[in-house]
């Protein structure tokens, strides 16, 4: 799936009914939808006001405020509010100056570096996007990677996992969040633990596809693919 795909993806998620975490959605959007009245009320307001003010000359045009522009205003504030939860994920993602890497295979000249061991502190994360799917097809497949808190690291005996950042329900981009030591994914709520990808709550049934890394003996990190 490419990055357009995705926006794509997280929005039909984002806007999908099909589980009680959706109340959520549902009641944002009622939020979005009551404040942006409020405001478009004001607004209105003030306009009329202006217009009917006998001392304001320059304002010759009536003002065409009618059932529909009204909807239309109300339609594209909830709009703005949907995009806004559900695509800042992705846009954080971009933001970062995504590493794009490949797989290193023999033969063919390394791909860059996701990042160097120095740069990622424990209980962060890095975003990289892969040119391969899970499913082995061509693609530029977003993943993070992430070093392990200490004392998981210590549990687990590795410090740095990388997974595809797709979430296994409907597709949202997921990230991790040192606040809560998990992989999140804020479409429905789900929850991935760090260590091995699997699904700890919420609606998502596998685990995150997880991919290889390779560290030379610079510090430098780099995928080798998906396991
Ligand atoms: S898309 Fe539903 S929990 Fe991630």
């Amino acid at each position: 799936m490419n990055l357009t795909g995705q926006c794509l993806a997280n929005l039909i998620a984002a806007t999908s009914l099909t589980n009680l975490k959706n109340l959520g959605i549902v009641l944002f959007l009622v939020l979005v939808i009551g404040v942006g009245t409020i405001i478009y009320y004001f607004y209105i307001k003030s306009l009329r006001l202006k217009h009917n003010n006998p001392e304001n000359k320059n304002n010759k045009r009536p003002i065409n405020i009618n059932r529909r522009n009204f909807l239309v205003g109300i339609f594209v504030l909830a709009l703005a509010g949907i995009i806004a939860q559900f695509l800042l994920p992705l846009l954080e993602l971009l933001r970062k100056g995504t590493v794009v890497t490949g797989e290193i295979s023999a033969g063919q000249e390394t791909p860059p570096k996701i990042a160097n061991v120095a740069e990622v502190p424990p209980g962060s994360q890095v975003s990289f996007v892969l040119r391969r799917n899970p499913d082995g097809s061509p693609g530029q497949h977003p993943a993070i990677l992430i070093r392990l808190t200490e004392d998981k690291a210590a549990v687990v005996g590795k410090e740095f996992v990388a997974y595809s950042a797709i979430c296994t329900h409907l597709g949202c981009i997921v990230s991790y969040k040192s606040e809560e030591d998990t992989i999140f994914c804020p479409c429905h709520a789900g929850y991935f633990d760090p260590t091995n990808g699997k699904v700890i709550s919420g609606p998502p049934k596998k685990p995150l596809p997880e991919v290889k890394l390779r560290i030379d003996e610079n510090g430098d990190i780099y995928a080798e693919g998906w396991v």
